[in-house]
């Protein structure tokens, strides 16, 4: 399938999807880079009107005394600076004489049918790809930039990334390398963006695009719990289902700036990539530099429609492991069941309770290593505490094994405490500036990972304990922001790439370790979700979601991490009431429904649980091995918020071929002399006729007995149920639950 083509007569490049088009063009005279189109597909017309330097009088053939308001407005594909673009740049280049001038233009390009992997750095992969390459160049400063545009057959998306080559023979500094700028004619758009913090990632927000600029950004060196790197432009008229949708995320998971510009033509320009602030990198003759991937992604079918295309894409092009369409094993983990108060006898009471409900993998949190009772000292002394684990890791790990359960173990591999034996040998492993201490975070200093000889004695420390304990599960931590950066092994004109170096650093160990041990199944953390993001996901099939485990609280965490990630990514438990975050109560039965939208596991201690809710968990086990593999393929579809409506939130995941559904309903807050809500449930086959079941659990069970019975609710089709709903009844109290299955017959 031809998807990337040159028309040749027009001097424009067209990049189709089954549904999108994105094209650019090469000015005549001086072989600028302009962008001309973005959105719902086109035929291969002279698009070169779009470009509209008909309207600039500055257009340098006719009018060079100009040159400066041409500039200043003509949708320049890669911008850089210091010409006459005042918009946001994406790339500023210092030259070894000091100057600050870039100026792109064409020198060729190239479609390939392949596409090549970004060094060092994450990125989609996979096949059928073509994709197209410009290459640009700034003779001044000896400068070149491949613009590099991969399209998947199949997928709604656009990949692009660039890089940047010193052919000259001047030392360049860039001070800028962004991932992606897209010049977006005028519209009625909004800005739609994720903001949060610990315990709280991933609440959607929608917002109106003024004039100025309007970002969403990472100075962390991680990408944060604090913003996402993605960016919704969304048709103001746009809605779950219908309407016009564009996203941008970046495959990265340091800093990050995401920003959309409304300039003085009402025009919009969105650029995404590394924060120029923190950033600088030296580029000596020869050398390069790769920008992280952007992913575009473009629907006329609403967020739902946009969501799916990142979904689709994340699943098929961008996870690795082994584990991607495999059921997860249910794992319980130890963390709010006992905190750092454990030994083996305590863990493993632990696993043989969760054994018996039928719980597959036990996982051991933070503190079974060094001098580790608290949190306040042992990061880096990767050796564990016998006195806590007699006989080590390995032991525990076999008496795991022997139950039939699979082992995990929990690492913060970036980290050092300033009490450690690690510390106490190297201190300078620690990122600091000399003559000052170091800000701790949790006690906490980073390892500076840009220092190969650091990366390798973690590593092997880690392997050491893997290979010992046959380790089948590792979740990966990190749990501070990145401050005092200085680098004892960086010349100073290099310090300026620490954050960038860093992150390459940590790819490159996790890297390391998934090929180590090709069959681990490994979990990023961060806090929690601060580093749910899409360079992750490369590695590791699930991220942690959130330390914010209580049902309702996840619904909104949830819902703003379904909107790019798939379900099968986000880690999600159920844990004790009252929740340790919230101190709310829900019922066991809604803690687990919610966590079903995710890997699925516990994180409790199950000996200190009431009978009841023992007795449910076999039950949600079963749900989950019922509806997993539905969850994990199916398409999802967002149907109601309660971060919009406060009253209540609903999705479903819909098989793709249509043939069934899991409907998820939560009634977040009871209401007086209520009627039943009718839920209009998306994405089944309007002319196949569903069997509606009404899945019965725990506390909920009779009532909804009661409820099917009363409406002996015949078979529906799929238009009814989309136009007219499903009714769901008023159920007694707060923070309750249901779900619904359909099976077409
Ligand atoms: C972070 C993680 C938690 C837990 C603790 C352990 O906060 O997000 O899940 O592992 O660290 O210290």
């Amino acid at each position: 399938m031809q998807q990337i083509s040159y028309l040749e007569d027009y001097r424009l490049f067209k990049l189709d999807t089954e549904h999108s088009s994105y094209v650019l063009s090469v000015t005549d005279e001086e072989g600028f880079i302009g962008h001309v189109y973005y959105g719902a597909r086109l035929a291969a017309d002279d698009l070169r009107y779009m470009l509209r330097t008909a309207d600039m009088p500055g257009v340098p053939s006719q009018n060079g005394r100009e040159r400066v308001t041409f500039m200043d407005v003509f949708p320049q594909e890669y911008p850089g600076q210091g010409l006459g673009d005042f918009r946001e740049s994406a790339v500023d280049v210092t030259s070894a004489g000091g100057t600050r001038t870039t100026r792109l233009t064409y020198r060729s390009h190239e479609i390939r049918s392949d596409k090549q992997k970004l060094e060092g750095l994450p990125a989609t992969f996979g096949g059928p790809v073509q994709t197209l390459v410009i290459t640009c160049e700034d003779p001044a400063l000896g400068l070149v930039c491949e613009l590099s545009y991969s399209v998947f057959e199949g997928v709604d998306a656009i990949l692009r990334s660039a890089r940047l080559v010193n052919e000259g023979s001047q030392t360049l500094q860039l001070t800028k390398a962004m991932s992606a700028s897209l010049d977006m004619d005028v519209a009625d758009y909004q800005l739609m963006t994720m903001y949060g913090s610990w315990g709280r990632e991933k609440k959607i927000e929608k917002n109106e695009i003024t004039h100025g600029k309007h970002s969403v950004y990472s100075m962390r060196g991680i990408s944060s719990a604090q913003f996402v790197p993605f960016l919704g432009i969304v048709d103001r008229h746009s809605g779950t289902d219908s309407g016009e949708v564009y996203g941008v995320q970046l495959v990265y998971s340091g800093n990050f700036l995401a920003q959309v510009e409304r300039d003085q033509a009402d025009n919009l320009r969105l650029t995404i990539g590394i924060h120029p602030v923190g950033f600088q990198w030296k580029l000596e003759p020869g050398e390069s530099f790769q920008t992280p991937e952007a992913v575009f992604v473009y629907s006329d079918r609403g967020t739902n429609g946009m969501t799916h295309i990142f979904h689709k894409l994340y699943r098929e092009h961008l996870i690795r492991s082994p584990y991607k369409d495999r059921k997860r094993p249910v794992l319980i983990n130890n963390w709010e069941g006992t905190y750092f108060d454990f030994d083996t006898d305590k863990l493993l009471a632990i696993a043989r309770a969760g054994h018996e409900a039928g719980i597959e993998m036990f996982v051991m949190d933070d503190g079974w290593f060094g001098k580790r009772d608290d949190d306040n000292s042992g990061l880096g002394d990767w050796v564990v505490n016998e006195r806590k684990l007699p006989g080590g890791v390995k032991r525990l790990a076999e008496e795991i094994h022997r139950m039939g359960m699979k082992f995990g173990i929990w690492f913060e591999p970036e980290m050092v405490c300033p009490d450690s034996d690690l510390y106490r040998a190297h201190p300078d492993w620690a990122f600091h500036v000399e003559g000052r201490e170091p800000s701790r975070n949790r006690n906490q200093l980073v390892l500076d990972m840009t220092r190969q000889e650091v990366r390798d004695h973690i590593y092997e420390m880690m392997a050491a304990v893997l290979r010992d304990g046959q380790v089948d599960y590792v979740k990966w931590d990190m749990n501070r922001p990145l401050t005092d950066l200085g680098s004892v092994k960086l010349p100073p004109d290099r310090q300026g790439e620490i954050f960038h170096r860093y992150m390459l650093g940590v790819y490159e160990m996790q890297e390391r370790l998934i090929t180590d041990f090709p069959e681990l199944l490994l979990e990023n953390c961060c806090s929690g979700g601060g580093r749910l993001d899409p360079g992750m996901l490369y590695y590791s099939p699930q991220i942690w979601g959130s330390d914010d485990t209580d049902a309702i609280e996840r619904l909104s965490i949830q819902e703003g991490t379904a909107l790019t990630y798939p379900l099968s990514a986000i880690g999600a438990h159920v844990s004790v009431c009252p929740n340790h975050m919230v101190g709310r109560i829900t019922p066991f039965d809604t803690r687990g429904n919610v966590a079903l939208a995710g890997t699925f596991g516990y994180e409790l201690d199950v000996t200190k649980l009431s009978e009841e809710e023992r007795n449910q968990i076999p039950e949600q086990i079963a749900l989950y091995h019922r509806f997993n593999d539905l969850v994990c393929t199916g398409d999802y579809y967002r149907i109601a918020s309660y971060r919009e409506n406060h009253l209540w939130d609903a999705y479903a995941v819909v098989a793709a071929d249509g043939s069934e559904a899991l409907l998820t309903y939560v009634q977040v807050l009871g209401r007086p002399n209520a009627r039943a809500r009718r839920i209009r449930v998306r994405g089944l086959q309007p002319d196949r006729r569903y069997r509606v079941e009404f899945v019965e659990q725990g506390v909920s069970a009779e009532e909804l007995h009661r409820w099917v019975q009363a409406q002996a609710l015949p078979e529906l089709s799929g238009q009814t149920l989309a136009n007219a709903g499903l009714p769901v009844p008023n159920l007694s109290g707060d923070f309750r639950s249901v779900l619904v299955y359909f099976q077409a017959v």
